[in-house]
């Protein structure tokens, strides 16, 4: 199979190592920012012992794992990916005995294999970027929560990316280029209130976390050598010149003056009607 659309998350099973895909999802998983934002995103949602969560586009199981500790022994997580690779890796991966409550089921966010108004909350996690019909991945995961359950999304926004490089301009071209070639909407973490809004859904919050690395951490070093490795793909940059600006961030390293830094959106709306569980 061959895959066709810029994005390799629109279709990992069809890129040619889906396994490195999947790696990088649990090498961010285990990068220090990323895990605080992540989790303190969790805790703005709200989940509570013995909810029953739904996270829609669950990868390799990094946020169902962690969804698996608030909810405890009396909740439910259930984990939906339309990437028969990924869901084997999060099966594996939640199999051990504090992960019980955990499945995981191949399925696609835009129909999901679920009755209405079966979970407490649905989430989605840097997921809403990838899809072709984000508005339509929202009502979907609306309609399977229950009246006064909780609807989350958090996404990064490519349109906040502050790195340090000696040449500006060349960073600027490859950052806009790359991510507007790969992505419908680079500035999805910034839409995702309006999402929620446009679904119907109440009491709409918005709390804006910052990736922060000044270490060129094994993940954001894995985020700019795709970026690299797609300008050429994209003849926005030769391949010398490329790896001269891959250079410039280890020389910045060597100097300790290195700094990303990147807004996740994390935003959480509440879906009309009773409020109590059913
Ligand atoms: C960047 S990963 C995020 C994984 C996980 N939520 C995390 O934060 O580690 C995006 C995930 O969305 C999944 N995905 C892509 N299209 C989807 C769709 N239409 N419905 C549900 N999930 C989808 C991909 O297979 C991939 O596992």
């Amino acid at each position: 199979m061959r895959a066709s659309h810029p994005d390799p998350y629109r279709a990992i099973d069809a890129q040619a190592d889906p396994d490195k895909l999947i790696q990088s999802l649990e090498q961010r998983g285990r990068t220090r920012s990323h895990a605080q934002l992540r989790r303190r995103f969790l805790r703005f949602v709200g989940i509570r012992p013995a909810e029953r969560v739904l996270e829609v586009g669950c990868g390799s199981g990094v946020v169902l794992r962690d969804v698996a500790a608030l909810v405890g022994p009396e909740g439910r997580v259930v984990g939906v990916d339309p990437s028969r690779r990924a869901v084997d890796i999060a099966r594996s991966l939640c199999a051990g005995p504090e992960h019980r409550r955990v499945t995981v089921r191949l399925g696609d966010g835009m129909a999901l294999p679920f009755s209405a108004r079966r979970f407490d909350v649905a989430l989605a996690v840097t997921v809403v970027l990838h899809v072709a019909d984000p508005q339509a991945l929202v009502t979907e995961m609306a309609r399977v929560t229950r009246p006064g359950g909780r609807i989350g999304l958090q996404d990064q926004d490519f349109g906040t990316v502050a790195v340090t490089h000696p040449d500006r301009e060349l960073t600027d071209r490859i950052m806009r280029g790359v991510a507007s070639r790969i992505y419908e909407e680079p500035h999805s973490g910034r839409r995702l209130p309006g999402l929620l809004r446009a679904a119907g859904l109440d009491d709409v919050r918005l709390r804006t976390g910052v990736y922060q690395d000044t270490d060129l951490e094994p993940y954001t070093k894995t985020f700019l050598e795709r970026r690299a490795e797609n300008a050429v793909r994209f003849g926005i940059a030769d391949a010398t010149t490329v790896q001269r600006w891959l250079d410039g961030f280890t020389r910045l390293v060597a100097d300790r003056s290195f700094v990303m830094t990147m807004n996740f959106y994390g935003a959480v709306g509440t879906k009309p009607g009773r409020k109590t569980a059913q």
